[in-house]
């Protein structure tokens, strides 16, 4: 009876860190549209796209012409797809958007018109073959999308 006991217990906490874990950012998602993992699968796409941007205007790796242009344009296609999954019916937990997001509606714009400007001012310097212009370019990029994290999106996932 007692080995069962401790058996049962066992279970249960095994099944209680399942349950955590899945809450974790990137597991279930409660909402029925997965608005949130929606937006989250857009996001990595964008660091996977600037990733090797970075890498060139680093220095880090030899600039290509029509690759860089094709990158560029990729991330100009992603740039404009997460924003409509921060709805009002977006505005659930777990998350790490601050509820800033849906307090500050018109910041939370800016920072995306921002982000977008500077976007399209790389799409239009990734031919042009001229390397401090483009370095620039992807700095501000970086810049803007660390100036929205900074702004908008939590340090740790918040949860209720
Ligand atoms: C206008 C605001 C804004 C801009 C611009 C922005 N992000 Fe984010 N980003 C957020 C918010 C808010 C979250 C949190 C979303 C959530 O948890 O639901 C986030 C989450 C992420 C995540 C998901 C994983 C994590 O760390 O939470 C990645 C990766 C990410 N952003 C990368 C980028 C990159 C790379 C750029 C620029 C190319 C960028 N973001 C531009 C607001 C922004």
């Amino acid at each position: 009876m007692q080995l069962m006991t401790n058996t049962r217990q066992l279970l249960l906490a095994l099944l209680a860190t399942a349950f955590l874990s899945a809450c974790d950012q990137g597991g279930r998602d409660p909402h029925p549209q997965q608005l949130q993992s929606k937006r989250l699968a857009i996001f990595k796409q964008f660091t996977k796209a600037l990733e090797p941007m970075g890498l060139v205007a680093r220095d880090r790796r030899d600039y290509v012409k029509v690759e860089f242009a094709e990158q560029a344009r990729a991330l100009k296609t992603l740039a404009t797809q997460p924003w409509v999954y921060f709805s009002a019916e977006g505005n659930y937990r777990p998350t790490r958007a601050k509820p800033e997001v849906w307090r500050q509606p018109a910041d939370f714009k800016l920072a995306q018109d921002r982000f977008l400007a500077a976007v399209s001012q790389l799409a239009q310097a990734a031919d042009s073959a001229d390397l401090p212009t483009i370095r620039s370019s992807v700095d501000e990029v970086q810049k803007s999308c660390k100036n929205c994290h900074d702004q908008f999106r939590s340090e740790t996932v918040l949860r209720d």
